[in-house]
């Protein structure tokens, strides 16, 4: 059957984004992640951050659900954790995986940037909801970022300086 919104996404898919992995901590369970390019920053004061989850995900009741989450950005050579946690009942984050802090929801390792935040705001919006967080520790460190454009990873580094 052809997508019917083929089209659509093929022109959002135009726009380059980062890719990170949102993972949530579920009372009495493995902890859960989730490929995700829709994550911004939002305001610095107070620290905010979203993502947007398609209400049709697997995992739409546990992140609806959680009060927390924690975002990871990855760096360059973690196509393989994108793809991972990009297919349907490979969700579950294994022991030693991730690292927690305030929240106890887990950051992935080898990330190059991660916002651990608690739920602020849920927002629905057609058929995604957008999750707004609250920023209760961050970390960063050098390196490149694996890059998302036109369905396909960009893993080079950037090379054009910003002019200011
Ligand atoms: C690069 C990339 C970015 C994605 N961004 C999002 C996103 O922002 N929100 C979302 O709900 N799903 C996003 N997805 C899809 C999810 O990763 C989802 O887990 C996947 O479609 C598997 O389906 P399931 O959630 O029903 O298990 C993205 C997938 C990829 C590969």
């Amino acid at each position: 059957m052809t997508d019917p919104y083929r089209a659509q996404k093929n022109a959002f898919a135009r726009y380059p984004t980062g890719v990170t992995v949102v993972s949530c901590a579920p009372p009495g369970r493995a902890p859960l992640a989730i490929t995700v390019n829709s994550f911004t920053s939002v305001s610095l004061e107070p620290t905010l951050v979203l993502w947007c989850l398609d209400k049709k995900s697997s995992v739409f009741a546990a992140y609806d659900a959680a009060d927390n989450y924690a975002v990871s950005i990855l760096a360059a050579d973690q196509a393989e954790a994108s793809n991972r946690f990009a297919t349907p009942g490979r969700h579950d984050l294994l022991e030693g995986e991730g690292e927690t802090y305030a929240t106890g929801a887990p950051l992935l390792r080898g990330r190059i940037a991660g916002f651990d935040c608690e739920v602020a705001d849920r927002h629905d919006a057609g058929d995604h909801v957008v999750l707004i967080g609250r920023v209760v520790h961050f970390d960063s460190r050098d390196g490149h970022p694996l890059i998302y454009a036109g369905r396909q990873y960009l893993e080079g580094p950037i090379v054009t300086e910003r002019d200011r």
